[in-house]
């Protein structure tokens, strides 16, 4: 349940559903899938870079995917079936959703669905917050290129974020305009 009151957990959204063309690419919560499934999957994403390279424990990746914290979601790609990739999200975030972490397991990268992911998490949050804030190591070469094709600006390096010696960069997508009447609102 978010702050909204949004059961996420009994929802199932399709990737491309808004364009009015259902590919059957579902994402739904993770805690609907079975224990082992998110244990297997933390030990595929502990093998991948970047979380390889920064050396994050499969142990600590599934106690992440596991337990969201409050505002926050855990979001599995479903291809046939099988989880294909992971969005995780927090929600609100500096004026903003942030996207904390996204994956698409090796064998189905090149497919469409971390742009399609994106593309969600873009039509909604639209018109709800003003910001897709995330953060991407500055070795990931191919996730900065994957992100500044898709319209994200770099806004800064920080230094020794996570491990000393790798930085990260802040890469942010305005996707609302700043309101006038923006003094007085929630968000
Ligand atoms: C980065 C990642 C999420 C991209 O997801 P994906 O499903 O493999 O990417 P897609 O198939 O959706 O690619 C989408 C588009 O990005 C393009 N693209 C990929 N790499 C690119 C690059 N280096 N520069 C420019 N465009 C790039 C693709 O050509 C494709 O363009 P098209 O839609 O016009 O054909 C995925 O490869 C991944 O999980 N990588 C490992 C983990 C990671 O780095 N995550 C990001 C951490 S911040």
């Amino acid at each position: 349940m978010d702050r909204k009151g949004t059961d996420w957990s009994r929802k199932t959204k399709y990737l491309d559903q808004a364009e009015g063309m259902t590919l059957n690419i579902p994402i739904e919560d993770l805690n609907q899938r079975e224990s082992s499934e998110l244990d297997g999957l933390a030990a595929r994403i502990a093998a991948m870079d970047p979380w390889r390279r920064l050396g994050y424990a499969p142990e600590r990746i599934a106690v992440y995917l596991r337990n969201p914290e409050q505002d926050a979601r855990r979001l599995a790609i479903i291809v046939e079936g099988v989880i294909a990739g992971v969005i995780c999200l927090k929600y609100p975030w500096m004026r903003g959703v942030c996207i904390e972490m996204l994956a698409v397991l090796p064998s189905m990268q090149g497919l469409g669905l971390g742009a399609r992911a994106l593309d969600h998490v873009e039509r909604e949050y639209r018109g709800r917050t003003r910001n897709i804030w995330l953060l991407v190591s500055a070795f990931n070469e191919r996730a900065l290129g994957f992100y500044q094709a898709r319209g994200f600006k770099q806004i800064g390096e920080i230094k020794d974020f996570l491990v000393e010696g790798e930085d990260e960069i802040l890469m942010r997508k305005v996707i609302r305009p700043i309101e006038s009447h923006f003094l007085g609102r929630s968000e």
